[in-house]
Order: structure tokens, then C-alpha cells, then sequence
């Protein structure tokens, strides 16, 4: 089966290399790496592990960077449920890029669009928005550097330039980027504009003209591909965008983790025990079917998803070596692997859902 890629629905396994083509995208390579090492003094881990793996005008935003024009992050979150620890590596990502680039961060959390998309009510949106806030506070951005633009709430600076966008799109180029047929609703026609502004709004707000940065999961890219065009005709610099692969779901490669199906994600509210359960019971195994054979012929690492869901929280290359090693070679058995990631993830979450729960009381100093 080949594998999709829109905002609206991802399935398949996505082949990374193939996509870039698709999309007319750039790899990431040690031009970009050593640029980013120059301000940063460090790579990311997702950076070495290719988790980001393509980018659109770095070279560009990082030039200006030096040059003393310095760029803001803009990144989002559709509120549609409960946050899932795929939706953590965009945002922890760009937590690194914020405090080694000291940037201003617009985090936009799209009420409309998710109300527009999906079967749930104005006021679950809403609820939804609020615990998906308090996600995001727990990572620790930066308050006086962090901005929450809500659509809804934020309407009356947002919607005066959603419509300058939205003039300048027509009908038939948001059908064939997002497939949509005459049936669509009219608002979610509309809410590719919405998810442009923030990408030149704070120029607008600061009568600046600085560059925008967005790191995004790749589904997202759409959006922007029409809408960089745009955003130049109105007078603004076309946003720089760095590219992340999908997490993949418990139960394999294919896809990507949704909240929706809550056996196939571990979220950020989960308990010791349920991380636990759901890791023993559904996490796809790169493993032999028995221990012995699994000890003569070894493992494979790289469709195994407790091994690769630890390439996104263990931050030491040599630790996460040994694994992939012993793995290959037979030395670690499946349950050993689970177990590793289990203790790992179990301890991060731990302190997640401390700062989740101070965040209650941090949302105004977020809320634009
Ligand atoms: N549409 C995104 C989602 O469904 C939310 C979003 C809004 C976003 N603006 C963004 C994501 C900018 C990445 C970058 O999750």
C-alpha cells in the first residue's frame, strides 16, 4: 500500500526520502547542522537522529540570525483530545530552540479548525484546549518569550488578516492540497488562512519584519505550501520550516499516534501501571518468536517500536548504541528492551505531570 500524507489523515508507511521529492522540501545536511552548531554549541539529538529531517529556507533564517535579524518560532496544536507523547517531540524540540536561539515562541492552538474537522462540540473543544494548554506550559517555554494565540479567543487580531490571506486562495487549490470534495464544509475551506497569520501576525503586532520559524510534524507542510507564496504578496518575508518525522504508533511503523485510538498512544496523563500494560501488551515487537531463536539470530532495532520510541527520549548516543547493539545481536530480549523504555518513559512523565499541574495556575502569564 503506498503511504498518505495530509493534514487530515496519515497512513502507511511513509516512505521519508520519497516524501521530501513529493514535496518539494530540503534534506537536512551538515551545511544545515553546522550552522546550527555554530549559535547553538550543540546539535539536538533529534537533529543527529534525523527525526527532523528536512527543512524549507533554513540556510535563509539562520543567515539573518547572524546578521542580528533574529526570527521567531511559530509552531500549533489542534485541540481535539488528550496529548499524546508524539505530539511532545515537535514542542520539545522546539522548547531546545528556543532557549539556545532565545526567540520569542507563537504557539497557536486551533479551536476552529478542530471544531471544523471533527465530530465534537464547540464547549468539548474547548476543554480540550484548555488540557492540551496545560501540556504545553509543562514543558517549561519560556513565559515572558511565550505567546498562546487561541482562534477563537484571539478572533479580533487574527480574523482582519485571515481574510487578506483567504483573498489571495482560491477554491480549487485548497481542494486538490487537502482532497476535499463538494460536500466539505465551507469553514474548513476557509481554515488554511487562520493557520497562516501567525506567521507574520507578530510583524504586524510589533511593526517588525522579522523571519518566521516553524518546526512542524511533515503533515502539516501543506498548509504552508500554499500559503508561502502569499504571505510574500502581502508583503512578508515566505516562513523558514523544519520538518519531523511521525512517532510511530505502539503498533508499528505505519501511520502515525493518534489519541483517538487510545491503545496505540501512551498520553501524557497515563499512569505507571497503564504505561506499563499498554507497552507490555501492544508495543510492536522487532523480537523472534522465541527466546532462542531471538538469542541465535538477534532482533531488529529499526521496525521495533520500543526501541525506536527510545530514540526520542534517551538523550545519551552511547546508552542508545549499547541497545540497538544488543538488540541485533540477540543479547537483549524483547521484555528487556520494554522494560528499559517503560522505566524511561515513566520517569519523564513523572515530572510532566508535576509541571502539568503547576501550569494550572501559569495559563494567563501564557495567554496573549
Ligand atoms: N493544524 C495543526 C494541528 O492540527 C495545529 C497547528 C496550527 C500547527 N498552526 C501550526 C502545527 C503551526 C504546526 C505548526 O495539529
Amino acid at each position: 500500500m503506498k503511504y498518505k500524507v495530509t493534514p487530515y489523515e496519515v497512513k502507511g508507511k511513509v516512505d521519508y526520502d520519497r516524501l521530501i521529492k513529493e514535496f518539494g522540501i530540503e534534506k537536512l545536511t551538515e551545511k544545515e547542522f553546522n550552522k546550527i552548531k555554530k549559535i547553538a554549541h550543540e546539535l539536538h539529538p533529534y537533529l543527529r537522529r534525523k527525526i527532523f529531517f528536512a527543512h524549507r529556507d533554513l540556510n535563509w533564517c539562520l543567515d539573518e540570525y547572524e546578521k542580528g535579524n533574529k526570527f521567531f518560532l511559530y509552531t500549533g496544536c489542534g485541540p481535539s483530545g488528550p496529548i499524546h507523547i508524539g505530539h511532545l517531540s515537535v514542542w520539545l524540540f522546539t522548547k531546545w530552540l528556543q532557549d539556545k536561539f532565545k526567540t520569542d515562541l507563537w504557539f497557536q492552538f486551533t479551536d476552529d479548525e478542530k471544531f471544523l474537522f471533527k465530530d465534537k462540540s464547540y464547549e468539548e473543544i474547548q476543554k480540550w484546549t484548555y488540557e492540551n494548554m496545560l501540556d504545553v506550559i509543562a514543558l517549561g517555554f519560556n513565559p515572558k518569550k511565550t505567546h498562546f494565540l487561541i482562534d477563537t479567543k484571539h478572533a479580533n487580531l487574527l480574523y482582519p488578516e485571515a481574510i487578506k490571506v483567504a483573498k489571495k486562495i482560491n477554491f480549487s487549490t485548497i481542494k486538490s492540497a487537502f482532497g476535499f470534495t463538494d460536500s466539505q464544509n465551507i469553514g474548513s475551506i476557509f481554515y488554511t488562512a487562520m493557520q497562516t497569520v501567525p506567521v507574520f501576525l507578530p510583524n504586524v503586532l510589533r511593526k517588525e519584519k522579522r523571519p518566521c520559524l516553524i518546526p512542524l510534524a511533515v503533515d502539516q507542510d501543506p498548509h504552508f505550501r500554499i500559503s508561502r507564496d502569499v504571505v510574500e504578496k502581502l508583503g512578508y518575508h515566505k516562513p523558514a520550516i523544519m520538518h519531523a518525522k511521525f512517532m510511530p504508533p505502539l503498533t508499528g511503523m505505519e501511520g502515525k499516534m493518534s489519541s483517538s485510538e487510545k491503545n496505540v498512544a501512551i498520553l501524557t496523563t497515563d499512569n505507571p501501571d497503564e504505561v506499563k500494560r499498554k507497552i507490555i501488551k501492544y508495543a510492536f515487537s522487532g523480537g523472534r518468536d522465541t527466546i532462542k531463536e531471538h538469542q541465535e539470530k538477534g532482533g531488529n532495532p529499526d521496525i521495533d517500536v520500543s526501541y525506536q520510541w527510545l530514540t526520542y527520549f534517551e538523550d545519551d548516543d552511547k546508552k542508545l548504541e549499547k541497545v540497538y547493539y544488543d538488540y541485533r545481536i540477540g543479547k537483549l530480549l524483547t521484555s528487556e528492551l520494554k522494560e528499559i523504555l517503560i522505566e524511561k518513559l515513566n520517569k519523564f512523565l513523572k515530572k510532566h505531570q508535576q509541571s502539568r499541574e503547576k501550569a494550572k495556575k501559569l495559563l494567563n502569564k501564557y495567554i496573549y
